[in-house]
């Protein structure tokens, strides 16, 4: 089997992993968050959403983030955006790349952005639009690729279908996000396939929720078809509001860890990363989510 040599974690745990917290997480510690990811060596940080407060009001602080971070010339701060109100706030703070964010689902669509899914193409088509012309890089990420909390199973062809209309408008790359974590190997496979009918395996990234403890398995399955582009959270923190049960995204130190057993590069210090976890766990009050992190930090106590 050949893997790729290296691979490009995105950590999404300011945003995905934060954005379902009840308590209010002060936009100073969402920075060093920031602040500590970056110093352990991931290049591209998801740092926050631009999206409804009333909706989702944890990320209502997206500017003051967005103003505080440090940011460091080789890395990608990118942010979500859903319509052109969003795109409007989100180009003020100067991110380098947008996110437009729809569904293979439909009732997940409704739920989580309130629209169909062709509604939500003509929604991002003018945000794509705007983006590229600010020369920012534009990103998509597609939900419920492998199933739904509403509708149940995705079949692939519905993967592809959203593929196909994001590429049209003109988005770059494309996230295949398992939101609720029910993927296993074979189905990831599937819908990571339909997405490369329409983008090459340079433009297409795994999201893979932990929920059903498979996102390690998955991440394996989704390098042997050549991904080599996976986003995950620190800590394993995160859920999405709009999927109710969900748990956090894979653990960005899990993924490191499997990557560094099979010789792959990643550019980051899981030490530095698992550093990087606790502080936010400590913040939240409770342990990671994190296994490779419980036994480095158990190991380091001993
Ligand atoms: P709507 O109610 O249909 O929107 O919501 P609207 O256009 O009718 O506006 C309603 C109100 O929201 C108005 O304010 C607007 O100004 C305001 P009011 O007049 O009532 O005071 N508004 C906004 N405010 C700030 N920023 C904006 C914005 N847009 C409208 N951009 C809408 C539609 C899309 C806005 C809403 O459904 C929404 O914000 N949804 C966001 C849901 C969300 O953030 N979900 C989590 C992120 S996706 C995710 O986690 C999945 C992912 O990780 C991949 C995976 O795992 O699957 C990416
Ligand atoms: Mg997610």
């Amino acid at each position: 089997m050949k893997y790729p040599a290296r691979v490009k974690l995105i950590d999404v745990g300011p945003r995905d992993g934060l954005q379902n917290e009840k308590q209010p997480v002060p936009a100073a510690v969402k920075i060093e968050l920031v602040q500590r990811l970056q110093n352990a060596g991931l290049k591209e940080i998801e740092v926050t959403s631009y999206v409804s407060p009333k909706w989702v009001p944890q990320m209502a602080d997206n500017a003051e983030v967005m103003a505080g971070i440090t940011r460091d010339s080789g890395v990608l701060y990118s942010v979500l955006t859903p319509n052109m109100k969003g795109f409007e706030a989100a180009v003020a703070s100067k991110p380098d790349e947008i996110v437009v964010f729809g569904a293979a689902s439909e009732a997940f669509s409704q739920k989580n952005i309130n629209c169909a899914i062709a509604e939500s193409i003509e929604r991002f088509a003018p945000v794509v639009q705007a983006t590229l012309d600010a020369g920012i890089a534009v990103r998509g990420a597609i939900s419920c690729t492998v199933g739904c909390p509403y509708e149940g199973e995705i079949a692939p062809e519905k993967v592809a279908y959203v593929a196909r209309l994001m590429k049209d408008i003109g988005v770059q790359r494309v996230d295949v996000a398992d939101t609720i974590g029910v993927g296993t190997p074979i189905k990831v496979q599937k819908a990571l396939e339909a997405a490369l009918q329409h983008f090459d395996i340079a433009h297409v990234s795994g999201h893979f929720h932990d929920t059903y403890g498979q996102a390690l398995s998955n991440t394996l399955a989704a390098l042997e078809v050549g991904v080599w582009n996976f986003q995950s959270s620190v800590a394993g923190l995160g859920g999405c509001p709009y999927a109710k049960g969900a748990t956090g995204n894979v653990a960005t130190e899990d993924v490191v860890y499997l990557l560094q057993g099979l010789g792959i590069e990643t550019g980051i210090d899981l030490d530095r990363l698992i550093d990087a976890g606790q502080f936010i766990s400590e913040h939240l009050g409770r342990p990671t989510q994190s296994r490779v992190a419980k036994a480095l930090l158990t190991k380091r106590a001993g």
